[in-house]
């Protein structure tokens, strides 16, 4: 998880800018990194810290050296974390495809953090997938969404942001043995994700088909693209997530395209760090996502770290207010007023 004091938010915001009626909090800078406006974002320099050399021995390393090694591959980390937390994602998606190898050590720095996490978000999605798919058929009182106009009533999910595409690989490979024993295969699920007495295999034939997007691709699960806009047609998904990879400064864009694709009635999962919320209840957040169209269904505070919400496009549209979100968003990014970009302290 994001440990309290390992990580901290840069509060990029302006403060001498106030935008209308906002209360966007205080301005958290580290002492050992210059002060940046949002007006820099997309103008400062996109080169990152110099790489470690490659194939190098590192058990013939001295103790100094293995210290720079491992100071030169953390603060790499921490320069493509910030660039995505402060900068749109066009201009991630540049970065990326400049510097492909720079994603690798992202990943690399961001599995060591989980690692330290007593709970990983997406593995309580990979539960909840799991758990709804088994016990209830789809589109009954309980179970997931599916597609209606599919016979199976496969349900679709797009995982935005998705890393190295831990949903869709835990997923798959739970139906793949779920299919030839389902018994056993949720007795083994369970082992490993906790289980819950309650949750039986009622529902043998259950079709989930995940696609998973993120700007590179670090295995074959993975799709590249910029999550505000994906290769997936108009209404074509039952369920988009996005597990803490709200990252760019124009986020809202993703949420706008997680509309298009979902169909009505389709559901929206959204984990967050509970430290980017700024008003730190999270509440204008759902304020926020219920003018571009969505319905709120609750969301849940139980884990310290980590805010998830849950959010459904109704079945008939509703009068969105995206115009009001546009004013807004002209005064200031989202990345200033509604998620606090969250940044990893220098060790
Ligand atoms: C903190 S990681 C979380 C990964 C994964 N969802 C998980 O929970 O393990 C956030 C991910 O979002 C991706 N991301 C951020 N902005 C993106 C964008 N505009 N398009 C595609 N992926 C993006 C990053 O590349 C990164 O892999």
């Amino acid at each position: 998880m994001m440990i309290p004091g390992s990580i901290k938010q840069k509060h990029k915001a302006d403060q001498k800018k106030p935008i209308a009626g906002k209360n966007i909090g205080k301005q958290q800078v580290y002492s050992d990194q210059h002060e940046k406006t949002d007006d820099d974002s997309n103008k400062k320099e996109d080169v990152a810290p110099p790489k470690a050399p490659m194939n190098m021995d590192v058990s013939k390393l001295t103790p100094l050296q293995k210290k720079m090694l491992s100071k030169l591959s953390g603060s790499r980390f921490r320069w493509i974390n910030e660039q995505f937390y402060t900068t749109d994602s066009d201009k991630a998606f540049e970065i990326i495809r400049k510097q492909p190898d720079l994603f690798e050590e992202y990943h690399k720095g961001f599995r060591s953090q989980v690692e330290s996490w007593p709970e990983n978000p997406v593995d309580l999605y990979i539960k909840r997938l799991v758990f709804r798919g088994v016990s209830k058929p789809a589109n009954s009182p309980g179970g997931l969404p599916g597609l209606r106009n599919d016979k199976k009533r496969t349900v679709v999910v797009a995982d935005m942001g998705c890393g190295e595409a831990e949903l869709a690989t835990q997923v798959d490979r739970f139906l793949e043995f779920y299919r030839k024993d389902h018994k056993k295969a949720l007795k083994v699920f369970k082992k490993k994700y906790g289980g819950d007495k309650f949750v039986s295999a009622r529902n043998k034939r259950i079709e989930i088909k995940v696609h998973s997007f993120d700007l590179d691709k670090v295995n074959d699960n993975v799709t590249v693209a910029d999550i505000k806009n994906v290769p997936m047609d108009d209404e074509s998904c039952t369920v988009v997530v996005f597990c803490l990879s709200l990252m760019g400064t124009n986020f809202l864009d993703f949420i706008k395209e997680a509309y298009r694709i979902l169909t009505p009635g389709g559901e929206l999962w959204i984990a967050e760090i509970q430290s980017r919320l700024a008003d730190s209840t999270g509440e204008e957040f759902s304020n926020t996502i219920t003018k571009l169209g969505f319905r709120h269904k609750q969301t849940d505070t139980s884990n310290k770290m980590f805010t998830r919400f849950d959010f459904f496009k109704p079945l008939k549209p509703e009068r969105l207010d995206v115009q009001s979100i546009q004013g807004i968003r002209e005064s200031g990014n989202e990345g200033q007023w509604l998620l606090k970009p969250c940044i990893y302290k220098r060790r």
